[in-house]
């Protein structure tokens, strides 16, 4: 077993797993000095390219931000989300996870679904690649983006899934916007890693969306926390830059060249 995964697993009960997500480089080398996991999400559809959804988010896409976001961790496990339609039957899957990890160097990647990708996760598996589910709100495919477990059966099925996915091999299982009591069941009834976004402190680790923790995106759910307002920092760095310019005091003597 990669040693990354081994060292996050040994923390269940224990301490708390530290991800976000990350799309480039710059992002990536100072999380990886704080983070356990290191997600290419395809939240980058929206976070970056404004698509109305991730269904728009191509391999390409992926592989690209992907290996970029290599270039910064180092100590941390990387995930790749693969992207929709990439993994809709177990040879697809294969074929292009086997092609995500040769050209991103990435430890593992993340698919969404329960049952219906049973097949699929245990081919990858026995393939050697690891692999993270996804349940709760499944953003590839769903059609109601409210929280999930508010009725009895839903529930059931999604412990079920999560039961059935960690027998077919996953090593971790990001749970989107699942109710509180929901996410410790599973959290308590599963020996791999919960993560949870919006899914209460009751899982293993948690997740956010980067953009979303240092405010550079417009998002607005419940479950994110604005830690920083980078589009202010930003604005105001980028407003004296200006002024600076047209005033003529930027740049001085010090950044020009001179014989
Ligand atoms: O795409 C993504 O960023 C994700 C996280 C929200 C878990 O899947």
């Amino acid at each position: 077993m990669n040693i990354k995964i081994k060292k996050i697993l040994n923390k269940k009960n224990k301490l708390k797993v530290i991800c976000l997500t990350a799309y480039s480089k710059n992002v990536s080398a100072i999380l990886d000095k704080h983070c356990d996991l290191i997600l290419v999400g395809d939240s980058l559809g929206s976070v970056l390219y404004d698509y109305k959804s991730t269904k728009e988010v191509t391999l390409d896409i992926m592989i690209n931000h992907s290996k970029s976001v290599r270039r910064g961790v180092k100590k941390s496990l990387m995930v790749v989300d693969m992207p929709y339609n990439t993994y809709r039957n177990p040879k697809e899957a294969l074929k292009n996870s086997r092609l995500v990890m040769k050209k991103t160097k990435c430890d593992a990647v993340k698919l969404e679904g329960g049952k219906k990708i049973i097949p699929i996760v245990k081919t990858l598996v026995k393939n050697k690649i690891p692999v993270m589910g996804h349940l709760g709100i499944l953003p590839q495919t769903e059609k109601k983006f409210t929280f999930k477990g508010k009725k009895l059966d839903e529930r059931n099925r999604i412990l079920k899934d999560a039961k059935l996915l960690e027998k077919a091999g996953i090593f971790s299982v990001a749970l989107e916007c699942i109710e509180t009591k929901l996410a410790k069941k599973i959290t308590q009834q599963l020996d791999i890693i919960t993560v949870g976004i919006g899914s209460s402190v009751n899982c293993d680790g948690q997740v956010l969306v980067i953009d979303d923790l240092i405010g550079l995106s417009q998002s607005k759910f419940k479950f994110i926390k604005k830690y920083i307002n980078m589009s202010q920092i930003i604005n105001s760095a980028v407003k004296k830059y200006k002024s600076e310019v047209l005033k003529k005091q930027f740049p001085k003597a010090k950044h020009s060249f001179k014989n």
